[in-house]
């Protein structure tokens, strides 16, 4: 979501030899400036590299400002028709690439600002009264997470979705179920896959408490202190969609902890799709064989041909690592600052705009994913019987049919597991007089808890792996996302 902004921006590497050689004064306080700054100035003071990815918000929040203006009587209802007219035809310049964007001009706020006056002249000039860069820049980032918030949360929809409707289909569909790695119990395919829809939607419930603390609007703490204009911070918060204004205007220009926020939240989610992207990685590798992606997903091997690599996969758990920076780097920069705006905080921007796009990326691919991968299901199968994965079924049964204690039902059972891993066989390949001879109480009844499929269709408990259970919940999400 950031720009690309070589067009704009002077070489970092190597200034030249005009490092020194001032600019002329900036446009915007030149009253007080004899000079500009100096090239490296310029260099390290500018954001509209990256900030022009606010331009939407900017002139939002323009428009809402001087529609208010006018109303309270601050501005004249023509000086509101010409910045409102100069302001779109902006917009349109933006949008077509046309906009002559300025470092000289600092950041996207003072570019449209200074443009607007070129344009419309006077009445461009009175746009900033009542308000302050640090109300502006608060309410646009405001804005833009926001839009970041609703952009991911309906890809996460989309990506339940995708999950849910595998797990319909493979309710039923047995695979290893692993604590340690170890097989542990068998599952359903479907099962393991709605457990990530579970995660997604409590991501999800993430974006939406998010969204709803950040909704209150900044704009009109101006500086800092308020101001002395008769503002109606109401309308503006209002027209911008917010709940209501902020009720402090140190804290309205000062806090970043929506921002914050909403990394901490993107880390987290984050990190459950590097889970399933982990799994993903594991599944496809041969001597698993879970599944198989196609070549829309996969990438070859420039000496080894037999290769079919789940590069998606691996990069989406890679991005997990720019966003737990993203979030730890904005936590530092913001720690020692006292109130209210320091410049600082000019490095919220950058860390955000990429974890939003690295999450929507990772969103994305692992939908795609989702969607293209073929599950081997006989495969699957035949790994979730092997590791004498229904144990727990025959201590059960013990437990059950003989009345045994649990723990003395855990015993034998390890006894069995012990002599079919002796003969090389599964635990239902054992004649019933090899297990009477450790447990003479047993009878012909244990060999129907043994199979994969008894052992499944027992899981009934809430929230057990029982393929009706599976199909009742991927059922319930269809409906549920619509
Ligand atoms: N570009 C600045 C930022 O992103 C805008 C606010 C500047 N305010 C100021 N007082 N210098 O934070």
């Amino acid at each position: 979501m950031t720009d690309d902004n070589k067009t704009i921006r002077p070489g970092v590497a190597n200034p030249g030899p005009d490092v020194n050689r001032p600019p002329a004064a900036n446009q915007q306080w030149g009253g007080r400036f004899a000079a500009g700054p100096a090239t490296i100035m310029q260099e390290i003071n500018a954001s509209i590299g990256f900030d022009r990815a606010l331009w939407r918000q900017d002139i939002r929040g323009s428009l809402a400002h001087a529609a208010m203006l006018a109303k309270v009587g601050i501005i004249t209802g023509e000086d509101e028709a010409a910045i409102r007219a100069g302001l779109m035809a902006i917009a349109a310049e933006i949008e077509a690439g046309d906009f002559p964007f300025a470092a000289a001009l600092e950041d996207i706020h003072m570019n449209i600002e200074a443009r607007l006056t070129e344009r419309i002249g006077e009445a461009g000039k009175r746009l900033h009264t009542a308000r302050s860069r640090n109300d502006q820049v608060a309410t646009d980032f405001r804005l833009w997470v926001r839009d970041a918030i609703d952009g991911l949360d309906a890809q996460a929809a989309d990506l339940m979705r995708a999950l849910a409707t595998r797990a319909a289909k493979h309710a039923a569909d047995p695979m290893p179920g692993f604590t340690h790695l170890q097989t542990a119990q068998p599952v359903t395919f479907g099962h393991h896959l709605l457990a990530y829809v579970e995660m997604l939607a409590r991501d999800r419930g993430r974006l939406m408490d998010a969204r709803r603390r950040l909704n209150e609007c900044p704009l009109g703490a101006a500086a800092l202190a308020g101001t002395s204009f008769p503002i109606d911070r109401a309308m503006v918060a209002a027209a911008l969609g917010f709940d209501e204004p902020m009720a402090n205007s140190l804290d309205a220009v000062s806090d970043r902890d929506f921002a914050l926020e909403f990394l901490a939240l993107a880390a987290i989610m984050a990190m459950h799709l590097s889970r399933l992207a982990e799994e993903i990685v594991i599944w496809c590798s041969a001597p698993y064989r879970f599944i198989t992606l196609s070549d829309a997903f996969t990438t070859g091997s420039s000496i080894m041909p037999q290769k079919r690599n789940p590069d998606a996969a691996e990069l989406v758990r890679a991005k997990t690592g720019r966003i737990n920076g993203a979030l730890i780097g904005l936590l530092t920069v913001m720690k020692g600052l006292p109130l209210a705006y320091a410049k600082d905080m000019q490095e919220d921007k950058e860390p955000v705009f990429d974890a939003a796009r690295a999450l929507s990326l990772a969103l994305a691919a692992m939908a795609g994913m989702v969607r293209d991968l073929r599950p081997e299901t006989a495969r699957m199968r035949e790994a979730a019987g092997a590791g004498f994965a229904t144990a727990t079924d025959l201590a059960d049964w013990l437990v059950r049919t003989l009345r045994l204690p649990f723990r003395e039902a855990h015993h034998v059972t390890g006894r069995l597991v012990a002599r079919a891993e002796a003969k090389g066989v599964d635990l239902a390949d054992l004649t019933l007089a090899e297990m009477q001879a450790i447990e003479p109480r047993i009878t012909e009844g244990v060999f129907s808890v043994l199979g994969i499929d008894a052992s499944l269709a027992s899981r009934v408990s809430f929230g057990g792996t029982a393929p009706e259970n599976v199909a009742r919940a991927a059922r319930a999400w269809l409906e549920a996302l619509g």
